[in-house]
């Protein structure tokens, strides 16, 4: 195999990868800004120069290649010898450093980039320390780019990769540079506003503070969040991301990269679709209908109603309905189907669903006229749910046997609980989820509804439990395309309530205790993944399932401490 040496490392690569490409892969850091490697190669910053030296194709001694070439851009060749350590390399870096910084302010202090800016990090490893220059810095305006972008362009080193991003992945290029030389800045195409889709991904790719997350604006220093790997819980992508949190409080949603799902990015959906997590309005006590009036109660006090109930109907031979929602993961419905089985016993009449799946409009790929196959392509998925796939392979293994292999869709479900008399329900939604036609369909019947928003059923409910956001849990959700893959609970269930999956192992729990005398453990994902392959044969919970790359939490460096 092709052979290249970085900075003393010898690195092995195959095909032409720029010299830049293979150093990172082999973890050597080479400072770079307009590169980015879901964008074109451009190498206007200059500050990844190197020395190279390359074997002359007829004698085969190394010649030193007479000008610094740009890593982004250079291919690598077999037997060259890289340096950007070298003297010639370092007064480089140093030399881009002072032209950057030139006319860059000095307000790191309030700066929202402060902590995760490379024009921070390479100053300090790579620039001279201190400043030459005694002259009035330029002063350039803020601009208001978007609905969910500030562009201070004073701190802007026009690295073009945003210019870049509307050109080239959303295809929208609203992004220009406009001006000459030092009055040089980036600005909106005239007419246009930056309002795509995939817009606040231009804020994390800008290596500094000049693009900037207005949701994100002056509300927490990045040092103090801490960093858990999830999947998006909205639609059905599966899109990696990272939940960025702070002492139980959300504060961004960022992308994970993973090239087989999201690449780099996510739709601004995805980013500030979790705030409902936050909402005043979300369910944080169980209650009961108590004569006609829903009264608080405790969630143990819950679950012995809820016991009650389902052993009733089980001695009345009274047919039972369970509506699985698809917000859930597969260890929770899992879980469900199991309680709702042993509810039932094996021949007692048992209708299991699939809540509703909501689709708004269709796919859409990015850029524009890409397949969703193409190895850059980004796809914004229509369907509203994370995990319809997953529920339905589960419920399909966990029964009810034989009568109906699979659990139904929704509609098929409405039409199949007219006789039911004890109705279970999951929504977990982030809108509103229950139509006219369910409303309809559970009067008169005992109704036990778990969700977190209020709804049209929730002041009806006989039984209502508060049940938990994706952020608040762990479990596994399969995508679109049928992978699999695990999420780390971010920050506790807001006070008062509780996961599904903690709800349905103490309902579990209770039915053993009664045998064993043991009381309920905390709901374990992982626990119930093996159990899912131990006995329903759902191998791929423990072979395929893919868990975040490079170990799972990020802790903040920065603990507050009380004075
Ligand atoms: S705004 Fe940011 S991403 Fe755009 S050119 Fe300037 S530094 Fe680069
Ligand atoms: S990263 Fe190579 S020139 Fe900018």
């Amino acid at each position: 195999m092709a052979r290249i040496t970085i900075n003393g490392k010898s690195c092995e690569f195959t095909g032409s990868p720029s010299i830049l490409a293979v150093a990172l892969a082999n973890g050597l850091e080479i400072p770079h800004y307009c590169w980015h490697e879901g964008l074109s190669v451009v190498a206007s910053c200059r500050i990844c120069l190197a020395e190279v030296w390359a074997p002359d194709p007829r004698s085969g001694q190394l010649e030193p290649i007479p000008r610094l070439l740009p890593t982004c851009q250079t291919a690598c060749g077999d037997g060259q010898i890289v340096r950007t350590d070298s003297p010639k390399a370092v007064a480089n870096q140093k030399a881009v450093m002072e032209y950057l910084l030139i006319n860059h302010p000095l307000d790191c202090p309030i700066c929202d980039q402060a902590g995760e800016c490379y024009l921070q990090d390479y100053s300090y490893e790579y620039g001279r320390g201190e400043s030459r220059f005694e002259e009035e810095k330029i002063k350039q305006p803020k601009k208001d780019v978007g609905p969910h972008i500030y562009l201070y362009s004073d701190r802007c080193i026009m690295c073009s990769r945003c210019v870049r991003f509307t050109r080239e992945v959303t295809g929208t290029a609203e992004l220009c540079v406009v001006g000459r030389g030092a009055s040089q800045q980036i600005d909106l195409f005239p007419g246009l506003a930056l309002d795509n889709e995939l817009s606040g991904n231009v804020a994390d790719i800008c290596p500094v503070g000049a693009l900037l997350d207005k949701d994100f604006l002056f509300s927490q220093r990045v040092w103090l969040l801490t960093r858990t790997p999830s999947i998006d819980g909205l639609t059905a992508s599966g899109d990696n991301i990272s939940i960025e949190h702070n002492q139980g409080r959300i504060y961004r949603v960022k992308p994970r990269r993973n090239l087989a799902v999201n690449k780099w990015w996510i739709s601004d959906e995805v980013r500030y679709g979790w705030k409902f997590i936050h909402s005043d309005e979300r369910l944080a006590e169980p209650r009961k209908l108590q004569y006609g009036e829903q009264v608080g109660t405790s969630f143990s006090a819950a679950y012995d109603e809820i016991d009650e109930r389902l052993a009733a109907a089980r001695d009345a031979g009274a047919k039972v309905a369970a509506l699985v929602s698809p917000m859930l993961s597969c260890e929770e419905a899992y879980l469900m189907g199991k309680r709702m089985r042993q509810a039932c016993g094996d021949s007692a009449p048992l209708i299991l669903g699939i809540g509703p799946v909501p689709v708004s409009g269709e796919d859409k790929t990015f850029p524009p006229g890409a397949s969703p196959d193409d190895r850059n392509a980004f796809t914004i998925r229509a369907e509203r749910a994370p995990n319809a796939r997953g529920v339905r392979r589960v419920l399909s293994a966990v029964g009810p046997k034989p009568q109906a292999p699979s659990p139904l869709d929704f509609d098929q479900w409405l039409a199949a609980i007219k006789d039911a008399e004890v109705v279970i329900l999951t929504g977990n939604y982030p809108s509103e989820w229950v139509t006219k036609d369910l409303t309809k369909a559970l009067s008169r019947k005992f109704i036990i509804l778990i969700d977190t928003l209020p709804n049209d059923l929730t002041g009806k409910a006989n039984v209502l439990l508060p049940g938990a956001t994706w952020a608040e849990k762990s479990g596994t959700f399969e995508n679109v395309n049928g992978l699999l893959q695990t999420f780390e609970q971010a920050i506790t269930p807001i006070e008062g309530s509780r996961s599904e999956g903690q709800i349905f192992t103490d309902l579990l729990a209770r039915q053993a205790a009664a045998t064993n005398g043991h009381g309920a453990p905390r709901f374990n994902a992982a626990a119930v993944r093996r159990e899912m392959a131990e006995t329903l044969g759902l191998l791929e919970f423990v072979r395929e399932v893919q868990a975040p790359a490079g170990g799972s939490f990020i802790e903040s460096d920065m603990e507050l401490v009380e004075l």
